[in-house]
């Protein structure tokens, strides 16, 4: 038998705070995303407010959304955003390019986008277009939305019926600049970037605009070098990041019937997260040793072959255990990092990618990376309490070898400390031992989520197969925690 997997907490380096906006989201026009997955439109007889579906709403409440990308992506680049005000049966289309090649009349625009997240209680992220833009535009967009004062376009919002600004703060200059955003260098964007957020500022009362660049394609190293070294730290707030869990571009395979030697690679890049996030801060703490500029890793999750018989353009693919797998170590990586990466977007909230909730007609079901993000949303706005794994075991599958456990910890605003942990092992469960280092606990309550295979997901006809329980087997004896994490689970535990 394998010896218990030792982590140990150390209460006294508690310092900096898991920031909520890890916890965002991203809707992208892509696919059934907006159309047909948040947007279903006013006459439908889904029921919904404004067009916005009330199932979707209130699912994603319960998540506690703390940011919402929107309106790409790839899109983003193309999009003109004065397209999409006014009354929805003068709007021009659109034919969207990157995705499916559709074309779409524009009906969901900036009002529809920012009155949904009031609705959602969650903030704006708009990422403007650089590449097919120009800065008037972008600035054009941040006066429009932010500008309570006597302006051309705060008159035009006005006239478009609504008076006060929504007052955005989290911006995008470009999207994937490297790539579908241009296929720029970094040295040609870093001075495109400082032009366009020198005119970004002035525009709403307190002056709070928050700047993100376009960030590297997972370990393009040079592309974060060369942006923080060529853009003054007044004209940035954040520096994105975009890394998908994908196996091989080429050969995706499916979302669902996957071996497990795809899963173990789908591990493999989910986990590289950790060496991508501290390797680009390290670069970061070279120009910005006081890290005020945030890492924000706007786009996350696994990415697989689309579901059969679907447009391969719209990226819909079904969500396993796997992907739990991929959200819980995720985020505790995320949170680990707390004092740089503080923002992040998973993609996509709604039918594309790794979603929280996909749709089919008037039913809506919950994916098993849904229940991770709910689970985990405690840990939003606490304070990181570091941890150490030792003896963490390994996960084996012939020579590979991969951590199989991982974990992180903090202490919420009503002192209530909780602990994620997750073992990605297909197969086999594991001891845990955790020293609380003198942290006082007398109670550990815990759901876990888990199911028997790693292939298994919530489907239309059973919604509820993988769905979070009450974990009971946790317990505390002289100041150490002892648990048995079973295989392919994420479990969160609360000390009281
Ligand atoms: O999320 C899907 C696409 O992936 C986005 O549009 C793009 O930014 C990335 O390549």
């Amino acid at each position: 038998a394998q010896s218990p997997v030792n982590i140990s907490l150390n209460p006294g380096e508690a310092k900096h705070v898991i920031n909520k906006h890890i916890y965002g989201h991203f809707a992208e026009h892509l696919g059934r995303s907006i159309y047909d997955g948040f947007y279903v439109g006013e006459k439908s007889s889904i029921p919904n407010t404004n067009g916005i579906r009330t199932d979707v709403v209130d699912a994603l409440k319960k998540l506690k959304v703390a940011n919402l990308r929107w309106p790409g992506g790839c899109f983003a680049d193309t999009y003109h955003w004065k397209d999409g005000i006014g009354p929805k049966d003068k709007r021009p289309t659109i034919v969207n390019t990157w995705w499916g090649g559709v074309t779409e009349n524009n009906s969901f625009g900036t009002h529809d986008f920012l009155n949904m997240c009031e609705l959602l209680g969650t903030e704006p992220y708009l990422a403007g277009n650089m590449a097919t833009g120009t800065p008037q535009e972008l600035i054009d967009w941040v006066q429009y939305v932010n500008f309570s004062g006597e302006s051309p376009m705060s008159k035009l919002r006005r006239e478009n019926g609504r008076e006060k600004p929504w007052n955005v703060k989290f911006w995008g200059v470009g999207n994937e600049a490297w790539g579908c955003g241009g296929n720029m260098t970094p040295e040609y964007y870093a001075n495109e970037f400082r032009k366009y957020s020198t005119f970004m500022t002035g525009w709403s009362n307190d002056n709070n605009v928050f700047r993100i660049a376009s960030g590297a394609n997972s370990a393009d190293y040079n592309w974060t070098e060369v942006i923080m070294k060529n853009v003054p730290g007044n004209l940035i707030e954040g520096m994105a990041l975009h890394h998908y869990s994908v196996i091989d571009w080429g050969k995706k395979g499916p979302s669902t019937a996957f071996t497990e030697d795809q899963y173990f690679t789908t591990m493999q890049r989910a986990l590289q997260m950790e060496e991508l996030v501290t390797r680009h801060s390290a670069i970061m703490d070279k120009y910005d040793p006081k890290k005020k500029v945030a890492l924000v890793v706007d786009e996350w999750g696994g990415w697989y072959e689309v579901e059969p018989g679907t447009n391969p353009g719209f990226l819909y693919q079904q969500n396993t255990i796997r992907d739990a797998m991929i959200a819980g170590v995720t985020l505790n990586i995320f949170h680990n990092h707390a004092d740089r990466v503080r923002m992040a977007n998973l993609a996509q909230a709604v039918n594309v990618l790794q979603s929280v909730v996909l749709t089919k007609d008037a039913q809506m079901i919950l994916t098993p990376t849904y229940h991770v993000m709910e689970m985990y949303n405690v840990h939003q706005d606490a304070t990181l309490i570091p941890l150490k794994i030792e003896n963490v075991n390994e996960y084996t599958l012939g020579d590979r070898k991969l951590p199989a456990v991982s974990a992180s910890s903090s202490r919420d605003k009503n002192g209530v400390v909780h602990i994620s942990l997750v073992n990605i092992d297909a197969g086999k469960g594991r001891d845990i031992v955790l020293d609380l280092k003198g942290l006082k606990a007398s109670a550990v309550t815990g759901r876990i989520l888990a199911s028997k295979k790693v292939q298994d997901y919530n489907s239309f006809e059973k919604p509820d197969l993988i769905k979070p329980a009450a974990f009971k087997d946790a317990k505390i004896k002289n100041g150490k925690l002892e648990l048995k994490l079973p295989a392919a689970s994420v479990v969160v535990l609360a000390l009281k």
